[in-house]
Order: C-alpha cells, then sequence, then structure tokens
C-alpha cells in the first residue's frame, strides 16, 4: 500500500490534492505536512504534522517512520514574492527540492515523485503561442530560473540514479478553496472576491495581457493522472507543459459582467508586468496528451461560473 506525503499541503494546490488523494488511498495514508497550520478539514480529515523541508534531518525521519513510497513537493516561493527576495526565493526553491530528490536517492521505498514546475522556465527569447514542449528557454525571473534548474535536476536524478521523478509546467491555478499568494497569475483568483465583495477591481497587469490559466480540478485531475500513469509512458522527465485557457484580463471581466453586469475593472500595472510579458500567452500541450492522456475540460465559461458560485458561498459564510 502506498504512503504518501505532501509537502506545502496548507497551499494552493496542497489544499486540494491532499482532499483527491485521500479519497483515492484513504484518509491514513496520505500525511499532509506543512510550516503552518492547514485549513480545517485537512487537519481533521488525516494525518498532519507540521514540518519543514529545509530540515532535512527531520524529514527523513518522518520519511522512514511514516512507511512513504510518494513525495509530492509543492512548497515554493512564487514568482512575484521571489522578485522581492531573490536570493531567499532561490534558496528556498532550489534546496527544497535537492532535499526531495536526494531523499528520493538514499530512501528505495520511496518509489516516485512529484515537484511542479511552471510556465515561468519560459523567458522573453521563447515563442509565445502555442509554447512548445522543447523550445528555447531563456528564464529572466528568479522563480522562473529556480523553476528552469530544477527541472534540469529532475532530469539528472532520473537518469542517474532511476528516481521516478515526474513534473508538470503548471500554467496559473485558478481556486476558490484556497488563494494563491504572491504569483503573477494571482490577479485572475483576487479579481472574483473583489468583483463579490466591491464590484471593482484594479488589476496588476494591462487588459491585454494573455496567460495561460487551468480551473483547479483540471489540474488535480492531471496531477494524479500523470502520478498513476505507467513509468514507461513518462518520457519526459523534466516536466511536461500543460495547457488549460488561455486569457486576458478584459477576457476574465468580459465575462464576470455576465454575473455582476456593474462590475468594473481598471487596470493599473506593476513589476508584475514585466513577468507576464516574459511568458507564453498560450501552450501547446500535445506531448502531454500523447504520452500519457491529460485532459483539461474546464473552458472560461465554466470556470467563471463555479469561482463566482463558490466565492460568493464563501463569502457570505464568513460575512
Ligand atoms: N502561478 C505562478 C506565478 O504566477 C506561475 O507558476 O508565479
Amino acid at each position: 500500500m502506498d504512503n504518501i506525503l505532501i509537502i506545502g499541503a496548507a497551499g494552493q494546490i496542497g489544499s486540494e490534492l491532499t482532499i483527491a488523494l485521500r479519497n483515492i488511498y484513504g484518509a491514513d495514508h496520505v500525511f499532509a505536512t506543512d510550516i503552518k497550520h492547514l485549513p480545517q478539514d485537512i487537519m481533521e480529515g488525516g494525518p498532519f504534522q507540521l514540518l519543514d523541508v529545509m530540515d532535512d534531518k527531520r524529514l527523513i525521519h518522518f520519511v522512514i517512520r511514516h512507511k512513504i513510497t510518494q513525495i509530492y513537493h509543492l512548497a515554493a516561493v512564487l514568482s512575484g514574492n521571489a522578485e522581492r527576495i531573490p536570493i531567499q526565493a532561490w534558496n528556498i526553491n532550489m534546496d527544497s527540492l535537492m532535499n526531495i530528490l536526494d531523499l528520493a536517492k538514499e530512501v528505495p521505498e520511496i518509489r516516485k515523485i512529484f515537484w511542479p514546475s511552471s510556465i515561468a522556465v519560459f523567458g522573453p527569447t521563447t515563442p509565445r503561442d502555442n509554447t512548445p514542449q522543447f523550445t528555447v528557454m531563456e528564464p529572466n525571473t528568479v522563480y522562473g530560473i529556480s523553476k528552469l534548474a530544477g527541472e534540469r535536476w529532475m532530469q539528472y536524478y532520473h537518469q542517474r540514479y532511476h528516481i521516478d521523478a515526474r513534473s508538470i509546467r503548471y500554467p496559473g491555478l485558478i481556486s476558490y478553496k484556497t488563494e494563491p499568494g504572491g504569483g503573477t497569475t494571482d490577479y485572475a483568483v483576487e479579481i472574483f472576491y473583489d468583483a463579490i465583495r466591491h464590484g471593482l477591481y484594479e488589476c496588476f497587469l494591462s487588459e491585454d495581457t494573455a496567460l495561460p490559466m487551468m480551473f483547479m480540478d483540471d489540474a488535480v485531475k492531471s496531477t494524479i493522472q500523470l502520478m498513476e500513469a505507467d513509468a514507461s509512458a513518462i518520457r519526459v522527465r523534466s516536466s511536461y507543459n500543460l495547457g488549460g485557457i488561455s486569457f486576458t484580463p478584459k477576457q476574465l471581466a468580459a465575462e464576470i459582467i455576465r454575473y455582476i453586469p456593474d462590475f468594473k475593472m481598471t487596470c493599473k500595472p506593476d513589476f508584475r508586468q514585466a513577468i507576464a510579458d516574459s511568458w507564453p500567452r498560450s501552450i501547446d500541450d500535445s506531448v502531454a496528451r500523447r504520452q500519457w492522456g491529460s485532459t483539461c475540460s474546464y473552458s472560461l465559461g465554466d470556470m467563471t461560473r463555479i469561482m463566482i458560485e463558490e466565492v460568493r458561498k464563501k463569502i457570505k459564510a464568513k460575512d
């Protein structure tokens, strides 16, 4: 039986992936960990431990004590925050990944690991439309540089030590359960809270900035699909492109107006505009679809309807 360790279970992806994995593997087999406390349902729904991925000694004890066989390492400093603290962000993003890769090398019971990469691995010299799986990669953000270096290390550990390392380059993730923190694509989540609360949103990107995005249900489904695929099908050991939906702030605002007719968005681009301008506008994920059958089903319309419904419920429950 597999025992799964989730690092960063309190985060935007972790809080949803933990629940999905507990439904598949049984609550007692999915160990949620983070450096902070988790939302109530995760803390009460199965084992939880405060654990810092930078603490390699505690990490190895934890893995051995709980007979961990799979690790999802989701903790990271995102793009916007990383530009504020470049060296710390580099250290956190890289050292934590190296701790996990080394652990997988030292503990043979660990069968596979998942680590997310990002569209941030691409840069201003990358073709921006339908960005291919294999292309020019010259990221100019700390976050992107750390993700690209991480991808190379994933590939290296697979090649050299036969670690079953698997990864997805997530686009911007949109969800209502846990808000993201410090990313460039975060506007696409913030906008729903401000639209519902105030009917008004000031976007930190210009209205025509197209970026690839994905609804969380699709991201969770694809991640589990990748992890459950036969190892022989996974031929890319750096990280897979995953497309989702591509839209601009203006297009998202137009969808929101269908539910909140008086909604107004203004744009005041800040330093994150330059980050967005260096990233793809849309992604070609045909390699992932061919090799392990990744499928994304939510459109911009589906995603907006669900976000409006769920964020409304959440805000109502809080007030
Ligand atoms: N959503 C992330 C960010 O904006 C990209 O991976 O930093």
